[in-house]
């Protein structure tokens, strides 16, 4: 094996899982190619959390036929769930290896290389997190570390507990250890990860919680801006607001997954909250002297949701304004105890509340960037669009500024920089301005 392929479906635990995958392998000698035709050895690092995604990744197994000596795996989410019957599937698959047995990798390459047809690693029971003494990052200004993996929640719809296995925190010693080598290496911009990243538990003697870490990482020399996700309103603190009020450097967002502004609903999901409490920790970000952009996830059509809940998700949007949403129809997943339960929804009228839902918010993010218009906000720069002419940054709050600056400039002046930038117009999903400095 002297080449690989990889392709990542999936959350940012995946993305950055297969970070560390692209290190592992290039520090066994393997070089990171960039089709599946030229690579000795073809991964796909998939993602099970809806059918679709699901499906995926049989479709590009199937479009990447077998051919002589290539060897094909099978990584994260769906290679967890499905186990061996993925060979059943795609009898052309070689390796099927879950995210809690990444620290085995390297042996399972070895066994691989020794000539076994089909190697496995899908036990759940690890105690360890995947770390990795070289890791691959593609954006030299942002970097993410994960922080806590798995999840040990049990919401019906879900598959990530039996995908990603029971919670495991890393050491905060761990944690800060590699937050300061990415600063002295550059990186500007950390995100921290995990599935439910405020339920972070540092397993040292210092016993940590995750608003003590998340203050301890803002305060990293040559870090300028930490963000953090997801965060799991059971676990949400207020000391969390309080360690954001304190330091400069953590940004001014937080993403707390709703799924549902019904209480009832909430209950048959088993989230551990009601709306009330949601709304109660919406509160303390609203009442925070930072302005806290807020974003979440929802799912329409769980089954049993009534016209009445779907109304209270509806108004939860209406009085939380959030800067924007992620939302997906309800679908149902193997294992899960929602699989079973009575009173689907059908898919079409899934569908219809999805779009409503989306436009109602739709005019929430209108209204919200508009009002921004006339600000200064500093961006980190992030790229340039050559079909416009504008750069792209992002502000604290996450939202996409595209702007100009007075001078032709090349990619490498502007790319990491940290800008002011005037903001002269607004759309649903970004904002557009103008540098507000000679650069
Ligand atoms: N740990 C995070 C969520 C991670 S999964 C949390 O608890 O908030 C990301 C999102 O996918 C979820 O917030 C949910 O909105 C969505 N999702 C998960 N399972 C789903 C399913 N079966 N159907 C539709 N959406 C789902
Ligand atoms: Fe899934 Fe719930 Fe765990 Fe989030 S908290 S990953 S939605 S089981
Ligand atoms: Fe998907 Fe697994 Fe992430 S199911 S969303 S890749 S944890």
């Amino acid at each position: 094996m002297k080449s690989f392929y990889i392709e990542t479906f999936g959350c940012q635990m995946n993305v950055h899982d297969s970070e560390k995958v692209i290190g592992t392998l290039e520090r066994r000698g393997l070089e990171q190619v960039t089709t599946p035709d030229a690579a000795d050895l073809v991964l796909f690092n998939t993602c099970s959390i809806r059918d679709k995604a699901e499906q995926k990744v049989f479709q590009r197994l199937s479009e990447n036929k077998r051919s002589k000596g290539k060897i094909f795996g099978v990584l994260g989410c769906v290679a967890q769930q499905e186990g061996e019957r993925i060979f059943e599937k795609a009898p052309h698959v070689n390796l099927v290896v879950g995210s809690a047995s990444y620290p085995k990798l390297g042996e399972l390459l070895v066994q691989i290389e020794q000539g076994e047809r089909r190697v496995t690693g899908l036990s759940l029971d690890s105690d360890d997190t995947f770390e990795t003494p070289m890791t691959r990052r593609d954006n030299p200004h942002r970097a993410y570390i994960t922080i806590i993996e798995g999840c040990d929640k049990s919401c019906a719809y879900c598959v990530v507990p039996y995908t990603r296995g029971h919670e495991r925190s890393r050491t905060s010693e761990s944690v800060l250890a590699e937050a300061r080598e990415l600063a002295s290496k550059g990186y500007s911009e950390i995100q921290l990860l995990g599935q439910n990243v405020n339920s972070y538990r540092d397993p040292s003697p210092m016993g940590w919680n995750f608003a003590q870490l998340l203050e301890a990482v803002g305060r990293v020399e040559g870090i300028r801006r930490v963000r953090f996700t997801t965060s799991h309103p059971r676990d949400f603190g207020k000391d969390i607001v309080d360690a954001m009020d304190r330091t400069e450097t953590l940004c001014n967002m937080v993403h707390l997954p709703v799924q549902s502004g019904s209480t009832n609903v909430l209950r048959a999901m088993q989230r551990q909250y009601t709306r009330e409490q949601y709304m109660e920790r919406i509160e303390w970000l609203k009442a925070s002297k930072r302005d806290i952009a807020l974003s979440t996830d929802i799912i329409v059509g769980f089954p049993g949701e009534t016209e009445e809940d779907f109304a209270q998700t509806l108004r939860l949007l209406d009085e939380v304004e959030y800067d924007s949403i992620f939302s997906f129809k309800y679908s149902v997943r193997p294992n899960t105890p929602a699989q079973g339960m009575g009173d689907q929804i059908p898919d079409e009228e899934k569908g219809r509340r999805l779009i409503v839902l989306q436009e109602r918010q739709r005019a929430i993010q209108i209204r919200r960037n508009t009002a921004l218009v006339g600000t200064e906000q500093e961006v980190l720069v992030e790229g340039f669009n050559s079909t416009t002419g504008q750069w792209i940054g992002r502000t604290s709050q996450n939202r996409v500024l595209n702007f100009t600056v007075g001078q032709q400039k090349a990619r490498d002046e502007m790319i990491g920089r940290y800008l002011p930038v005037r903001v002269t117009r607004a759309g649903p999903n970004s904002l557009a301005g103008e540098c507000a400095i000679a650069v």
